[in-house]
């Protein structure tokens, strides 16, 4: 996917936040061995690993774009490599804390991820995952309703946009079952204050509008943006716009 660092840095105070939630659940120990399952530009894997002393972090992504700058982060504890999260589960190596912050989103059925992610822990490792609540979002539902329009959908066909994000009960479900302990899963919303419905055309624009462009020829490219941004506008005529980002973050110790 065309994964554009920009664009997803115009608002990282507040996608830092749930980082920063996330993170505060880890039972901070020395010498881990971790991994960062879809680390994006790779800022908040150093974060991570400076909370972690004399550990080893690696950060994973598929995007070379979002890696390109990853090299300012590195150093003798974090390293990065352009690998997708399923190549990496395949690898079969295990890690004392598996982490991945608003990635797993974008890998499919996550009835059989989330034992693919746990059997790469190590006994006594961790287990920390933050993702949008997408089914919950407006945002996510006016994007997939756009999609289903007869103007659009035939445009869509082929591609299956099925939802992949739970619902919190079936995650702790998961993690009891493949033998998680300590379990926390919880929904938080990260208020979100836009100066405008475009600064939320903005906001979605670094992350869930991505793959429904890429599917569209520029001229359909373009007619798909100012129709969402007419909905956009219409259901959030309101100035400073309010949106309520619903998130889920669980950890768990196996
Ligand atoms: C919303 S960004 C989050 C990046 C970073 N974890 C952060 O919190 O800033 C999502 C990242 O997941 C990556 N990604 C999406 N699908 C992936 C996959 N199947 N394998 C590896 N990385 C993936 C994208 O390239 C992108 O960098």
């Amino acid at each position: 996917m065309a994964w554009n660092p920009n664009t997803y840095n115009k608002f990282k105070s507040d996608r830092f936040l749930p980082f920063f939630d996330l993170a505060a659940l880890i039972e901070i120990k020395p010498n881990l061995e971790v991994i960062d399952l879809g680390c994006g530009t790779g800022e908040l894997t150093r974060k991570l690993a400076d909370m972690l002393p004399d550990s080893k972090v690696l950060g994973v992504d598929s995007s070379q774009e979002m890696l390109n700058d990853t090299r300012e982060f590195e150093n003798a504890q974090v390293h990065f490599e352009k690998r997708s999260i399923e190549e990496q589960l395949q690898s079969g190596s295990k890690w004392d804390l598996v982490f991945s912050n608003a990635a797993i989103q974008w890998v499919k059925n996550h009835k059989s991820l989330l034992p693919e992610i746990i059997s790469s822990i190590k006994s006594g490792g961790q287990l920390a995952i933050q993702l949008p609540a997408q089914n919950h979002n407006l945002t996510n539902r006016m994007l997939s309703d756009l999609a289903s329009d007869p103007l659009f959908e035939p445009l869509f066909k082929s591609w299956d946009r099925a939802d992949t994000v739970l619902n919190i009960d079936d995650y702790a479900e998961l993690l009891f079952e493949n033998e998680g302990r300590d379990i926390t899963v919880f929904e938080k919303i990260y208020p979100l204050v836009l100066n405008d419905s475009d600064a939320l055309f903005d906001w979605v624009s670094g992350t869930a509008l991505i793959p429904y462009l890429e599917k569209l020829d520029d001229q359909n490219k373009q007619n798909f943006i100012n129709e969402y941004k007419s909905r956009l506008k219409s259901r959030f005529p309101k100035t400073p716009v309010f949106f309520p980002f619903k998130r889920i973050l669980m950890k768990a110790t196996f």
